[in-house]
C-alpha cells in the first residue's frame, strides 16, 4: 500500500473513497463541511436522519452519494472535542478499516483544515491498521482482500507533513518487521532463520553479531543453552548495535528480548489445545529487533544494543529434565523444576551477558514470560516489573503517550523464598502465587544492580480480536512504539 500526501480537492475518480472527520456532537470537521457542499448537503441530511453522534469507532458511510463523485464517503466519529495527533491516527486507521474493502482502489483521507501533524498521523495509522499477514495465503479471493492499494491524505502543507511523516513512517516499517517476525510459524522462524533476518538489518545501519552454541558455551550459559538441548534448532545469541550517539563511546542503554521460536513446554510439555499460539513466544525478540530497526530508521542520536535470546524448546531424548541443575553464566545454579518456565532460563544469560560485555545505562527486557500476567492484567496491559523509579515513571509516561498499556507490579523481597531450593542457588518456578512477580524476581537476579525493567508481554504480544483499528487482528507489535518513544524522549542528545 502506496501512501502519498497532496493538496486538498484531489482529483475524485469513481474508484476513490473519500473519508472525513467529525467532532464530538456531530461536528464536521473542515474538510466534511466541504465534502458535504460538494455532495449537496448529503453529509448532513445522513447526520441529520441517523442517529451519528460523531462518538469515536463510529462510522457513517455512504455509498455512491453523487454521480460523478467520490463511489464512497465516510464520515469518521474521533469522540474529541479537536484533533490532536492521537486522534488522527484512530481516524486514519479507522478509515482504512472501513473503505480498505469496500471496492474502491483509492482512499482520500482530508486532514485539510487539521495541521500537518494530523496529516502525518492520520498516515500513520492508516499505515498501522493496513497491515496483514497473507504470505502463504495462496487461494485467497480476490474479493476478500482489501481493494484500496492507495492512500491519498490530503493535508494544506504538503512539504511539512511528508517531513513530520518521516520518522512515523520509520516506525510503522519497523512494527511490520516486528509484527512479520511474531507472525511467521516455527518451521520458517527459528533461531537460525530469525538471527537471518536480523542481519538483514545491517543494510539500515545496525551493527549485528550472532553468536552459536560453541561461543555460548565458552562463556558458560548453561541457562539457555539447556533450554535449547532439545531442539534440532541451533540455539542463538543475537546482539544488534546501534551508535548514533555524538560520543559513539558513550554508554548504549540495552533492550533484552526472549525469543523461544516454538515453545513446547519440553519434558513438561504443554497440552495440545493452543499449543500453536507458542510460535510468538519469541514476541520479546519481535520488539527489540523492531526497536533497533526503528532507531536506524530515524538516525536516533543514542548508542543502543538490543540482545535476543533464541531458542526452540523442544521435548527429546537429550531435552533438559524436570530437576536438571544448570550453572548460568553469572555463576549461579539454578534448579529447573519445570522445562516450561524457560523464558526466565534463557533471559537470565542474555541479561548477565549484557551488562557484562556492555555497562549499559539501563536494561529493559520484554518477555512473553507468564501466562498469569494474563490472568492478572487482560490483554490491555503489560507487567512492567523494575527496581528502578525514574526508569519505571518514564515508561509508564511514554505507555500513556503511545496508548500501549503498562501496569506496574511489585517486586517483594518476600517472595524470594518461593524461588529457593534445596539443591541449588534458586529454582525456576515459585507456584502459583504472583506467578508473573515470582518470574520477575528470578530475572532481578541476573542484573547485578543495574537499573532494570521487565516488560511481560504474554498479554499484549498477540491480539485477536483487537478492538482497536491501529492493530489488525494478530501480532500487535507491542514495545516497539513504547519503546522508540522512551528512547526519543529522554536518552537523544
Ligand atoms: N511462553 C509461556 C508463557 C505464555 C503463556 C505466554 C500463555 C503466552 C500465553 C512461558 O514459557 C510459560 O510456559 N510459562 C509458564 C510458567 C510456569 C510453568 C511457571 C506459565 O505461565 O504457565
Ligand atoms: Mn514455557
Ligand atoms: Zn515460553
Amino acid at each position: 500500500m502506496q501512501i502519498v500526501f497532496t493538496t486538498p480537492g484531489a482529483p475524485e475518480t469513481l474508484n476513490a473513497g473519500l473519508a472525513v472527520l467529525a467532532l464530538e456532537k456531530a461536528q464536521l470537521s473542515a474538510a466534511a463541511v466541504a465534502a458535504d457542499a460538494g455532495l449537496g448537503g448529503a453529509i448532513s441530511r445522513a447526520v441529520g436522519l441517523g442517529r451519528f453522534t460523531g462518538a469515536k469507532g463510529q462510522v457513517l458511510d455512504l455509498p455512491f452519494p453523487v454521480s460523478g463523485g467520490p463511489a464512497r464517503v465516510a464520515l469518521i466519529g474521533t469522540g474529541a472535542s479537536e484533533i490532536c495527533a492521537a486522534v488522527a491516527e484512530h481516524a486514519g486507521a479507522q478509515a482504512w478499516k472501513s473503505l480498505s474493502a469496500s471496492g474502491v482502489e483509492t482512499l482520500i483521507i482530508s486532514l485539510a483544515g487539521l495541521g500537518t501533524d494530523a496529516a502525518a498521523h492520520a498516515a500513520f495509522g492508516a499505515s498501522l491498521a493496513a497491515y496483514r499477514f497473507d504470505r502463504y495465503r495462496t487461494r485467497e479471493k480476490p474479493e476478500a482482500k482489501p481493494s484500496v492499494d492507495k492512500v491519498v491524505i490530503e493535508t494544506d502543507d504538503v512539504a511539512a507533513a511528508e517531513i513530520a511523516f518521516a520518522p512515523l513512517k520509520a516506525l510503522a516499517d519497523a512494527t511490520t518487521f516486528a509484527r512479520d517476525l511474531v507472525s511467521e510459524p516455527a518451521n520458517i522462524l527459528y533461531p537460525a532463520s530469525f538471527a537471518a533476518r536480523v542481519q538483514a538489518l545491517t543494510a539500515v545501519g545496525l551493527t549485528v553479531e550472532v553468536l552459536g552454541e560453541a561461543e555460548m558455551e565458552k562463556l558458560g550459559m548453561g541457562s539457555l543453552l539447556g533450554v535449547g538441548q532439545g531442539s534440532r534448532r541451533e540455539s542463538q545469541l543475537v546482539v544488534i548495535q546501534w551508535r548514533g550517539a555524538v560520543d559513539p563511546d558513550s554508554p548504549p542503554i540495552a533492550f533484552v528480548g526472549k525469543g523461544v521460536t516454538f515453545d513446547t513446554g519440553g519434558i513438561s510439555l504443554k497440552p495440545a489445545d493452543g499449543m500453536e499460539d507458542m510460535k510468538w513466544d519469541m514476541g520479546g525478540a519481535g520488539a527489540v529487533s523492531g526497536l533497533m530497526h526503528v532507531l536506524a530508521g530515524r538516525k536516533a542520536r543514542v548508542n543502543a544494543v538490543g540482545i535476543l535470546g533464541l531458542v526452540e524448546n523442544m521435548p527429546d531424548g537429550n531435552a533438559q529434565r524436570p530437576g536438571d541443575i544448570v550453572t548460568s553464566m553469572s555463576g549461579q545454579t539454578i534448579e529447573v523444576i519445570n522445562t516450561d518456565a524457560e523464558g526466565r532460563l534463557v533471559l537470565a544469560d542474555a541479561l548477565w551477558y549484557c551488562q557484562d560485555r556492555f555497562k549499559p545505562q539501563f536494561m529493559i527486557d520484554l518477555a512473553t514470560l507468564t501466562g498469569s500476567i494474563i490472568i492478572a492484567l487482560g490483554n490491555d496491559y503489560a507487567g512492567l516489573f523494575s527496581n528502578n523509579d525514574e526508569l519505571s515513571g518514564r515508561l509508564l509516561a511514554a505507555s500513556e503517550a503511545e496508548g500501549e498499556g503498562l501496569w506496574r507490579l511489585p517486586l517483594p523481597a518476600a517472595y524470594e523464598k518461593q524461588i529457593e531450593s534445596m539443591a541449588a542457588d534458586m529454582k525456576n518456578v515459585g507456584g502459583r502465587p504472583g506467578g508473573s512477580i515470582t518470574a520477575a524476581l528470578f530475572l532481578q537476579r541476573f542484573v547485578n544492580g543495574l537499573p532494570w525493567a521487565h516488560l511481560d508481554i504474554a498479554s499484549t504480544a498477540w491480539k485477536k480480536p483487537s478492538a482497536n483499528p491501529t492493530i489488525p487482528d494478530g501480532a500487535t507489535g507491542f514495545g516497539v512504539r513504547l519503546l522508540n518513544r522512551l528512547v526519543a524522549d529522554h536518552y537523544e542528545a
